[in-house]
């Protein structure tokens, strides 16, 4: 997807973000700020700043937060946050002298990014200590994905059978995400979160019932209500065991992206 097609479904999405994804843990939080910390990072350039939902609890942790973002819809909900500081503004192209930040962070963006190398690159020259993002794990033991992702298969299925173009595979971002740090492997890679959950099966369906999901904004409310009714009947009251694990993975400066993006 490119840039454009991203943000226009950002946009779309951004009033139900907050509401529909789920915050990450306090201790998700304090462990990222502490490792932040240990690097000698003071000052944040987040990119792909969103609604805020990362760089407010850094900035309340003490970080100098600079939220990046190429969605006016999202930045506007950052705003309602009261960052301080708000830039709209394109991965590719940060408007930002070299080394203007002590580091540059990804929250669940890479995956997004049709040249996340490129993207990568660019972060690493604002920074001068190292470029972090926040993925999923290389390896998945419980895998998560496909449990957690049956609900909204069903969706799918049902909204494919009526004849809208759905992806034949979705299991969330951690496969792109795998590919990106396959041809980019960072210098650390430090868990900050791992825990065991359950959760009911319906929980995806939350999003997917408001529409938030890329996948679904162009098809009608009353589709997409009607398939996530069925879904909701098939999974019942089922509930998952999964893993949750968040990684937050560090090149260190200087820099050096392989060449091919
Ligand atoms: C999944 S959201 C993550 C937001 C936030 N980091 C979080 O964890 O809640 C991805 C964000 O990246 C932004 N984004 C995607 N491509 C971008 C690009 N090329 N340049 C700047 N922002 C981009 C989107 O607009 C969106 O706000």
């Amino acid at each position: 997807m490119t840039t454009r097609e991203v943000v226009r479904d950002f946009d779309r999405i951004s009033p139900a973000y907050d509401a529909t994804r789920e915050p990450l843990e306090p201790a998700a939080l304090d462990r990222m700020a502490e490792q932040l910390r240990t690097a000698g990072v003071s000052s944040i350039l987040e990119v792909g700043v969103g609604t805020g939902r990362v760089a407010r609890p850094l900035l309340d942790r003490g970080f100098a937060v600079t939220g990046l973002d190429a969605s006016w819809g999202m930045l506007s909900h950052a705003r309602g946050k009261r960052l301080p500081r708000l830039v709209h503004g394109s991965a590719y192209r940060l408007p930002f002298d070299r080394g203007a930040f002590d580091a540059t962070l990804f929250v669940h963006v890479l995956h997004l990014l049709d040249r996340p190398l490129e993207a990568l690159s660019e972060a690493g020259r604002v920074s001068r200590r190292g470029t972090f993002a926040l993925v999923r794990p290389p390896a998945d033991p419980l895998r998560r994905g496909r449990d957690a992702h049956r609900a909204r298969r069903i969706v799918y299925r049902i909204l494919a059978e009526q004849g809208y173009p759905m992806p034949s595979r979705d299991d969330g971002p951690g496969g792109k995400e795998r590919e990106i740090l396959a041809r980019f492997p960072p210098d650390e890679m430090t868990v900050v979160y791992d825990r065991t959950e359950t959760a009911p099966l319906s929980r995806p369906l939350e999003m997917l019932s408001r529409r938030a999901h890329r996948h679904l904004l162009d098809i009608p409310e009353e589709v997409v209500d009607r398939a996530v009714a069925a879904a909701r009947k098939e999974v019942g009251d089922a509930t998952f065991t999964f893993r949750r694990v968040e990684t937050l993975a560090a090149w260190r400066v200087p820099l050096r992206p392989p060449a091919a993006a």
